[in-house]
C-alpha cells in the first residue's frame, strides 16, 4: 500500500520533535514538508528547533517553510517555556542546524503544494492552526483539494491544560481553528480526552536509552523538563503524547473510538475562550463537521511509539 503522504504544521515543542522522529520511522507515512507556526515557543525557535530534529533523524532533505510569527487576533504567551523549557525542546542541545527555511512562506507553500496534487496531502496540524486558516482564507480552493486535516487540540470532556476549559493550541488561536472547524475539509480531531492516555514514563525511556543511540538520548534529554513538569502539576510519571498519537490515525487507526459529532469552538474574550464543545445530544440539529477520538487504547500507542523510537535508533546508533 502507497504511504499516506503527509505535511504536519507545527510548533516544536517537545512533542512535537517526538512526532517528526515517529513520522520519520513509520513506513506507512511520507513526511513531504513541515510548516512551522509560532506557538510552544516563538517561530524563530519553532522554525530553527524543526530544521535541527530533521537533521538530528538524518532527514534535512525534507523542506521546511516558516509561517506566522503571531496568531490572527491573540497575542501569544509565554506557558510554553514551562512544559518545552527556553529552547522549545527541553534540554536537548542540538547544534544549529546546517539547512534553512525555504524562502516561501509557509502559507503560500501549503497553498501551492495542496493545489499542485489535489486530494493528495494530508495536513497533520499539532499547533495553533493560524497557518492553515490564514491559506484557506488567502485560497479557497484548498478547501476542496486539501485531502483531509488530522487536528492535535481541543479538549471536549477532559477538561483544559492551558486554562481550565481549554487545550493549548486551539486557546493560542482560537479564531483560526474557527475558521478550519468550518471550512469543510474532513477534518479528524485528537483531543486531550485521547492524548492524556498515552503516557511515556521514565522507565519508557530507560528501556529506549539501552540503545547508545542520538535519537534514544535526545528522546530523553527532550522530554526531562516535560517529565518534571506532569510529575510537579499533575501528579504523574511521565508526559502526553500528545502530537504523536495524531499518526496513529494512520499507523494503528484500530486503537481509536471515533465518533462523528458537530463540533465548534468559543471565540469569546471570556473564560472559556479557546473551549470545543460537541453537540453530542444533536440540539442544534447541525451536521457532524468533525470525526473525533473520544478514546484510545493509550498504552499501546505508547508502545508502537517505543516501538519505533527503538528502531529508529538503531538505524542512527552511536
Ligand atoms: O495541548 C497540547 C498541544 O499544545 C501540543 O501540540 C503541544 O505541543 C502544545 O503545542
Ligand atoms: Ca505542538
Amino acid at each position: 500500500m502507497n504511504p499516506t503522504r503527509i505535511i504536519i504544521d507545527t510548533d516544536p515543542g517537545v512533542d512535537d520533535a517526538l512526532t517528526f522522529l515517529l513520522a520519520l520511522a513509520s513506513p506507512e507515512i511520507q513526511l513531504e514538508a513541515l510548516t512551522t507556526v509560532c506557538g510552544n515557543i516563538g517561530i524563530d525557535k519553532t522554525t530553527r528547533n524543526a530544521l535541527s530534529v530533521l537533521e538530528l533523524a538524518h532527514a534535512s532533505h525534507i523542506p521546511v517553510a516558516r509561517g506566522c510569527a503571531d496568531p490572527m487576533l491573540n497575542k501569544l504567551g509565554n506557558s510554553g517555556d514551562a512544559v518545552h523549557g527556553t529552547s522549545g525542546i527541553g534540554k536537548s542541545n542540538l547544534p544549529e542546524p546546517k539547512a534553512q527555511p525555504i524562502e516561501q512562506h509557509a502559507i503560500d507553500y501549503l497553498i501551492e503544494r495542496i493545489l499542485a496534487e489535489p486530494q493528495q496531502i494530508s495536513l497533520y496540524t499539532i499547533g495553533p492552526m493560524t497557518n492553515l486558516a490564514l491559506a484557506i482564507r488567502k485560497d479557497p480552493r484548498i478547501v476542496p483539494a486539501l485531502k483531509e486535516v488530522v487536528i492535535m487540540g481541543g479538549s471536549l470532556r477532559a477538561g483544559g491544560n492551558i486554562t481550565p476549559q481549554a487545550e493549548f493550541n486551539i486557546h493560542a488561536d482560537p479564531h483560526a481553528a474557527h475558521v478550519v472547524f468550518h471550512s469543510g475539509i474532513p477534518i479528524t480531531l485528537i483531543p486531550l480526552d485521547a492524548t492524556y492516555k498515552c503516557l511515556l514514563t521514565s522507565a519508557d525511556i530507560e528501556r529506549l536509552n539501552k540503545i547508545k543511540s542520538p535519537i534514544a538520548r535526545f528522546v530523553g534529554d527532550a522530554t526531562a523538563i516535560y517529565m518534571d513538569f506532569y510529575k510537579k502539576y499533575e501528579g504523574f510519571d511521565g508526559c502526553a503524547l500528545h502530537d504523536p498519537l495524531t499518526l496513529a490515525v494512520i499507523i494503528a487507526p484500530e486503537l481509536f473510538t471515533f465518533e462523528d459529532h458537530y463540533i465548534d469552538v468559543d471565540i469569546s474574550t471570556g473564560v472559556s475562550m479557546g473551549n470545543t464543545f460537541a453537540d453530542f445530544m444533536k440540539v442544534t440539529k447541525k451536521p457532524a463537521n468533525i470525526k473525533v477520538a473520544l478514546n484510545v487504547r493509550g498504552r499501546d500507542f505508547v508502545e508502537l511509539f517505543l516501538e519505533r523510537m527503538e528502531t529508529l535508533s538503531r538505524s542512527i546508533a552511536d
